[in-house]
């Protein structure tokens, strides 16, 4: 089935049309792989198990139901309680779905057959989950596969498909969660078109912030400005994460938007605002950091930290390309970030000794960036074989990798000023040598600057997915009233190369 024939999920408006297509090749591509794995015996099934409605505690109010990931990935299912299978020779698909009881149709709405979802859904077969023993019995399937591993940036194990009557099965859990993690890392030009559209929308979210801030507003106000947006616009009804809203010192929190620390803080006049959002559409992530002054005017020094971030950001995109190890673009942002600093005073000394000493993960204490695709911090960073770099910065990195056309990363580098990781550096003899104190002082209470953006690499180095202001003079023009000059420094490079 081609792209543009139907089915798809499409919410109407200018949101974009997602064909089930994309689900369809994403099931050939995952048996392509496990016929090529000569440990999966001919006649193997993959099973996997979707999510389900959760209640809040003990209520009966039930928490908007959002697919489970691998679940997602495979057959851009929207409801819960399904199963699907696939018969890994034959590539054919089966949807199971719940027998619903009858108050359904009272209290959620009508009860479809079975066949609507196989239009629905594009499928080959659709049966009830109740029946999935005896369906997969009439099968003879040699084996079950079934998803387990852990996630590498949570710890967290997946959850594993499990239904009455698998005990009668040969089951073998270890094989599918490499093959399929490993399908997720590289996306399709499908995949490729969602993400363009999460990071178009979340981009326009951005701007449409950033135009609305002013001093004496609550941060939570913007927050609300944001996902009005992506949701009104863009149909956007979940977003990727907590969107993480910090004005002055808590533009250095960086996880702040938090229950405990709810963006509610008021905008002061000379803060610098942090503002990490990215929406999602069917499932695709987007995750973007835009840094600007309150105010909509940078002071001196606030221009100094973001023009030493954006060109950390700049240096790393010029360098981004196949067969670059991404540790390698995370030394190169520190470095930028040092030599930076030093120009400004902040920093004395050799920057190679800085290196040597981690000055770089005082100022950016966590990773350049991560894979970026159904989950925010998507999977696939450390496959076997790939090892986590125990340094400080270094080890907070969500992948080892290097580089491949078709994975999707965010770029997101930033200098913080957080009073605990300077107070500590301050005490070490190793690094504090390295530390103008005086200056520092200055900066203590400023906050932090991150910009972060989405990318796509390409055979010849990457596309920019994310289209914000981000030079200060495009910031100030654009919080100004203004709208021009966006996008100029990198053109967008189409994916040449087939799959
Ligand atoms: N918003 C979370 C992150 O940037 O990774
Ligand atoms: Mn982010
Ligand atoms: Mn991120």
């Amino acid at each position: 089935m081609s792209a543009s024939q139907g089915p798809w999920f499409w919410l109407g408006n200018e949101t974009l049309k997602v064909p089930a297509a994309l689900f369809a090749l994403n099931r050939r591509r995952l048996c392509e792989r496990l016929r090529n794995n000569e440990d999966v015996p001919k006649g193997a099934f993959v099973v996997l198990q979707g999510g389900e409605e959760t209640q809040r505690y003990c209520t009966d109010t039930g928490v908007l139901f959002r697919q489970e990931s691998f679940f997602h990935w495979t057959f851009g299912v929207t409801e819960s309680g399904c199963y699907g299978a696939i018969d890994v020779d034959t590539g054919k698909s089966i949807l199971f779905v719940p027998k619903l009881p009858e108050s359904y149709a009272v209290w959620m709405g009508k009860i479809h057959p079975p066949e609507h979802f196989k239009g629905k859904y594009a499928v080959d077969e659709v049966q009830y989950s109740s029946d999935i023993a005896s369906v997969l019995s009439a099968k003879k399937p040699s084996m079950l596969l079934t998803l387990r591993g852990v996630n590498t940036d949570s710890g967290s194990v997946c959850r594993e498909a499990s239904f009455e009557g698998i005990s009668q099965f040969t089951v073998n859990n270890v094989l599918l969660h490499p093959e399929i993690v490993e399908c997720r890392v590289f996306k399709t030009d499908m995949e490729l078109e969602v993400l363009r559209y999460t990071n178009r929308i979340s981009s326009e979210a951005h701007k449409e912030v950033m135009k609305a801030a002013k001093v004496s507003m609550k941060e939570y106000e913007l927050e609300s400005v944001f996902l009005h947006y992506c949701y009104s616009r863009g149909g956007m009804r979940h977003t990727s994460y907590t969107c993480i809203c910090g004005s002055g010192d808590n533009s250095s929190v960086l996880h702040y938007g938090h229950a405990g620390a709810p963006n509610d803080k008021t905008l002061q006049d000379g803060d610098m605002c942090l503002f990490d959002m990215g929406g999602e559409y069917y499932c695709y992530s987007s995750d973007i950091t835009c840094s600007f002054p309150a105010n909509g005017k940078f002071t001196p020094d606030q221009r100094a930290i973001y023009e030493a971030v954006l060109k950390s950001s700049r240096a790393v995109m010029k360098a981004v390309k196949p067969g670059v190890a991404w540790p390698d673009m995370h030394r190169l942002a520190d470095r930028v970030h040092l030599e930076e600093l030093t120009k400004l005073g902040l920093l004395k000394g050799n920057v190679d000794d800085m290196l040597k000493a981690h000055m770089g993960a005082v100022f950016m204490p966590h990773g350049l960036g991560h894979f970026l695709g159904i989950d925010v911090h998507d999977v696939g960073g450390y496959p076997e074989g790939v090892e986590r770099i125990d340094l400080p910065g270094l080890k907070s990195l969500r992948t080892a990798r290097t580089l491949q056309e078709r994975m999707v990363l965010t770029i997101e580098p930033g200098i913080y000023f957080i009073d605990h990781v300077l107070d500590q550096a301050l005490k070490d003899p190793a690094q504090s040598c390295f530390i103008n104190n005086e200056v520092l002082q200055r900066f203590r209470g400023f906050g932090g600057v991150r910009i972060e953006d989405d990318i796509a690499v390409t055979s010849g180095g990457m596309e920019l997915l994310t289209c914000v202001p981000r030079t200060v003079e495009e910031i100030e023009a654009h919080m100004a009233g203004g709208s021009e000059g966006v996008c100029k420094a990198f053109d967008r490079v189409v994916l040449s190369e087939p799959l």
